[in-house]
């Protein structure tokens, strides 16, 4: 029998509106929906190979062959695609990012996302967007957001069927950029996963998913309306929120690097001087500044006076998730 191939590519998406803790751990039920939009030139290819003549998975990523951990994750992705499919072959996977992984941005969305569309082609199944959008969220959550186009909400659901991501904007609705401060220093810090697995123990999680409803209304009007004043207000409260909760949690995560405060002191600032800019950081110490892309020359340039700046990376809305031959 031949193997069964297949090649995706996916974007890492940064989330304006955070989901932070989940009601269910093992299938990604989050807490509370979350709002992002797709990080356009920054992509992970993945390509899946189901062979019947091998007799364990091998997990390739950026010429590195992987073992433990990583491994035994897709491993356990790729065996619930064999429940879909019916066909119980092990793969070879192989994955490339145009992005270094130590840069700090959230690999895993784009990873699982790609995996995803890659594995179940290669195994044969024809999936809607919406399924292809719940069996990335059991990867890695925010990898549900990462399916669909453009501006993307994940409705929380309560069960499997019903936690899934859809966009509610094209790509080409408003230019918005992402442009990432990429703080100096070893970022040796716990990961979304075992993060999730904390909120519960801080005193705020309940407060800030209670008022999770309000946040996303908010966030989801001024992206329709493309108001970016509005947007920008809720855009850093809703991530001050999250990071209230995870250095009010039990192990602290305080993510937060010297740098880190500069830049979020110096957007506020520059924000007041007429500039649309607003900050969001993900679970770690770099900090997203969110722009028109008629202002990025201006951010970049600001951004590289303060002190401790390791890199900038620039990314505009992105598409969606895609097979390619
Ligand atoms: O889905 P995960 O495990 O990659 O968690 C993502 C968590 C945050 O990036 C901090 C917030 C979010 O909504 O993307």
């Amino acid at each position: 029998m031949p193997p069964f191939v297949a090649t995706a590519v996916a974007h890492p998406n940064i989330a304006l509106i955070k989901y932070w803790g989940n009601r269910d751990h093992e299938l990604r039920i989050p807490e509370n929906g979350s709002i992002s939009f797709n990080l356009d030139g920054l992509y992970t290819k993945t390509s899946v190979r189901f062979d019947p003549s091998i007799e364990k998975d091998t997990l390739c990523i950026n010429d590195q062959i992987m073992d433990g951990p990583d491994l035994r994750r897709v491993s356990q992705f790729l065996r619930y695609i064999n429940g879909i499919s019916g066909k119980h072959y092990f793969a070879d996977v192989k994955s490339e990012n145009n992005f270094p992984i130590s840069a700090g941005i959230a690999s895993s969305a784009a990873a699982f996302a790609a995996l995803s569309l890659a594995a179940t082609k290669a195994a044969g199944l024809d999936m809607s967007e919406i399924e292809l959008s719940r069996i990335a969220r059991r990867g890695s959550g925010s990898a549900c957001r990462s399916i669909p186009e453009g501006f993307v909400e994940w409705k929380p659901g309560r069960d499997d069927e019903d936690s899934y991501a859809i966009s509610i904007a094209p790509t080409n609705h408003w230019d918005l950029v992402d442009v990432i401060a990429v703080v100096k220093g070893k970022h040796k810090s716990i990961g979304s996963t075992a993060g999730h697995t904390f909120a519960r123990t801080s005193p705020i999680q309940k407060a800030r998913v209670a008022d999770a409803p309000r946040r996303l209304a908010l966030g989801r009007d001024a992206i329709l309306q493309k108001d970016f004043s509005a947007l920008a207000e809720i855009v850093e409260i809703d991530s001050n929120l999250m990071h209230a909760v995870m250095m009010t949690s039990n192990p602290t995560l305080l993510y937060w690097e010297p740098a880190t405060i500069s830049i979020m002191k110096a957007v506020a600032i520059w924000r007041q001087s007429g500039i649309p800019a607003c900050y969001t950081l993900d679970a770690g110490p770099n900090v997203h500044v969110i722009v028109l892309s008629s202002y990025i020359t201006e951010i970049k340039n600001r951004i590289l006076e303060l002190p401790g700046i390791e890199n900038i990376l620039v990314a505009p809305v992105g598409g969606a998730a895609k097979f390619i031959d």
